[in-house]
């Protein structure tokens, strides 16, 4: 949610802005802008649309500056347009900003301003951070800085220039930024990937921090004036990880990373028949399990709901993080709350983390961002360890996290002396063995897609622990070609959705061996019988789901637990191959970004 990059140093700022800027796109794409301090003066140039249309800027490739900042931006507060574009200035043009987040008394802070006859511009809450610093600035960029915060109410990743200082100007809350340390140059990014190419040194800054950073040193110290002794930490991710290595989109090369992310989630932790797991949690005091997180991470959540319940024998309930944290949920030491979040940035779900810990629960995050905030702030942790997801529709990241749940659910049960079935951990063994067999289907379902691509509206089913993967399959599809899109229980079509049953209405139906295999059959009877067109993940192959499905999207069997990792590859192919026959921009689609840090 917005991307915000910074350099100084010795070398030309411009073309290292524009690098890293292309890296954090994922955050959001709707407008771009640079500012370069230039002997004494700040050179701006910013405009709507994606970043990739500043490559043949003239402007761009003639602007000199050692020292510079980037942002790239998912509008919350006014239109994508220029004006609002990022950086914004105060009306001298001395002062520069780029802003990740919501400032909430923008309205208030405004009227001030403008009684005390600053001219603000554009429609964008952050345009007054600017004016506010300038208001404050007496040759002290630092000094200014927190002059202006103790007046700001909201979130905020903020790199600030000033025309008169050679140095960045950092201060983060809610919303992330790091400083990466390099030889003779510094760089600040909202997250590590942009930077990777220069170095793999950073600080992970903290809430209520402000750093001071010139080519040489960082200072870091609290708002509130107290010292903070930084921890450095080092990157392990590759560069390679983040380029496409010839697939067409980052979505289909991650979709296709799958068996090896798989692998790395299970590295470590399962040796033989036995688990493994560096969780601090005493699971024979945990009573009830709360999981809480938002879109691709809340369905996962609820496959963990079945994995839990099933394996384990305790009470889970899962709420969306953005209404956990506001319906005062009731919490005591013996409940669990496990966060689930990809980029670990999330503002409902640290949102709902934080609520979780001052109300005394234990907490647990599921992250794959390692140093993101969740990690940091959950009282234990497990990492997918799936590396970088570019993709803004999210595809390793939720099959590690399903694979991760299982694993917990496995390990709490043999914690709690709980026989295992042995079969358990056969399957696991081949379980991405298994996924490589679904890609090999990529083709053939691309042909599927070719018969869906001008169609308006679709229907996903699953039942029991596939429910979740029908909803995910919707999403998927919703998120990246913008058909309309519903996931269903099965059984509850006959509530309301069979009313949309006609020959235009794909359904897609999630129907492999398990408990309510034939109840399944029974849904697709009824859909069939209305003329739907029926798209059948099934791992079976028998005359009547031949009989009752237009088109067949074949799975390997698996025991019912691991079943929603299998089928949700189909469900990923189907809607990126749907997506690019549609022409449309699949790793980043309209008005989405990665990671949502405002609420
Ligand atoms: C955004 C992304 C989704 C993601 C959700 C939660 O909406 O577009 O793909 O599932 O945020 O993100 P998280 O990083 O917390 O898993």
């Amino acid at each position: 949610m917005c991307g915000i990059i910074g350099y100084i140093g010795e070398k030309e700022a411009a073309p290292i802005l524009l690098d890293g800027l292309k890296k954090l796109e994922y955050r959001g794409y709707d407008s771009a802008g640079f500012c370069l301090l230039d002997n004494g003066v700040l050179k701006v140039i910013k405009d709507k649309g994606k970043i990739s249309e500043f490559d043949d800027s003239v402007e761009l490739r003639g602007s000199r500056g050692n020292v510079g900042i980037a942002h790239t931006r998912w509008a919350t507060h006014g239109e994508p347009s220029k004006i609002n574009a990022h950086p914004h200035t105060d009306c001298k043009g001395d002062i520069s900003i780029a802003h990740n987040g919501i400032i909430e008394n923008h309205s208030a802070l405004r009227e001030l301003l403008i009684a005390e006859g600053h001219t603000i511009i554009s429609d964008t809450d952050s345009e007054v951070l600017a004016h506010l610093i300038e208001k404050f600035y007496d040759g002290d960029l630092e000094e200014a800085l927190i002059g202006a915060l103790r007046l700001v109410e909201g979130t905020f990743g903020l790199v600030v220039l000033s025309k008169n200082e050679e140095k960045i100007c950092v201060a983060r809350k809610g919303s992330p930024l790091i400083i990466g340390i390099g030889n003779n140059e510094m760089f600040v990014s909202s997250d590590a990937t942009a930077i990777l190419n220069h170095t793999r040194r950073v600080i992970y800054l903290n809430d209520d921090e402000v750093a001071s950073i010139n080519k040489k040193e960082y200072n870091i110290r609290n708002i509130d004036g107290g010292n903070v002794d930084p921890e450095i930490h080092e990157i392990k991710w590759n560069v390679g990880q983040i380029e496409k290595k010839g697939f067409k989109h980052f979505m289909l090369k991650e979709i296709f990373e799958q068996p090896s992310s798989l692998e790395n989630v299970l590295r470590g932790r399962v040796k033989g028949n036995e688990t493994k797991s560096s969780v601090d949690v005493d699971y024979k005091n945990i009573k009830r399990i709360l999981i809480t997180a938002c879109g691709t991470s809340w369905h996962s959540a609820l496959i963990g709901k079945h994995l839990i319940e099933k394996m384990v024998g305790i009470p889970v309930e899962v709420d969306y993080a953005s209404e956990f944290r506001y319906r005062n949920p009731l919490l005591n030491s013996q409940d669990l709350v496990i966060v689930i979040s990809q980029s670990g940035e999330t503002a409902d779900t640290l949102a709902a983390l934080r609520e979780a810990k001052s109300k005394g629960a234990h907490t647990m995050g599921i992250i794959n961002v390692v140093g993101s905030t969740i990690a940091r702030e959950s009282g234990s942790g497990i990492y997918l360890h799936a590396g970088p997801e570019i993709g803004v529709a999210s595809t390793k990241a939720f099959t590690s996290q399903v694979l991760t749940l299982f694993i917990f659910a496995l390990h709490m049960a043999q914690q709690k002396g709980l026989g295992v079935d042995a079969k358990i951990f056969d399957e696991l063994k081949i379980i991405s063995k298994k996924v490589s067999e679904c890609l090999l289907q990529s083709e053939e379902i691309k042909n599927v897609a070719s018969n869906f691509k001008n169609i308006k509206n679709f229907l996903y089913l699953g039942r029991g622990i596939n429910f979740p993967v029908a909803l995910e399959g919707a999403l998927k599809l919703k998120e990246i070609s913008y058909i309309h899109a519903e996931g269903y229980p099965a059984a509850e079509m006959k509530h309301g959705p069979i009313a949309l049953i006609d020959e235009h209405m794909p359904v897609v139906f999630i129907a492999t061996n398990g408990a309510t295999y034939e109840k399944i059959l029974s849904n697709m009877e009824e859909v069939k019988s209305r003329g739907g067109v029926i798209i059948t993940v099934t791992d079976r192959d028998d005359v009547v789901i031949n009989r009752l499905s237009d088109y067949v999207m074949k799975v390997p069997s698996t025991i019912c637990e691991l079943s929603p990792i299998l089928n949700s590859i189909p469900l990923q192919l189907l809607a990126y191959h749907i997506a690019d026959l549609r022409g449309l921009d699949v790793d980043k689609p309209r008005n989405l970004a990665k990671s949502v840090t405002v609420e």
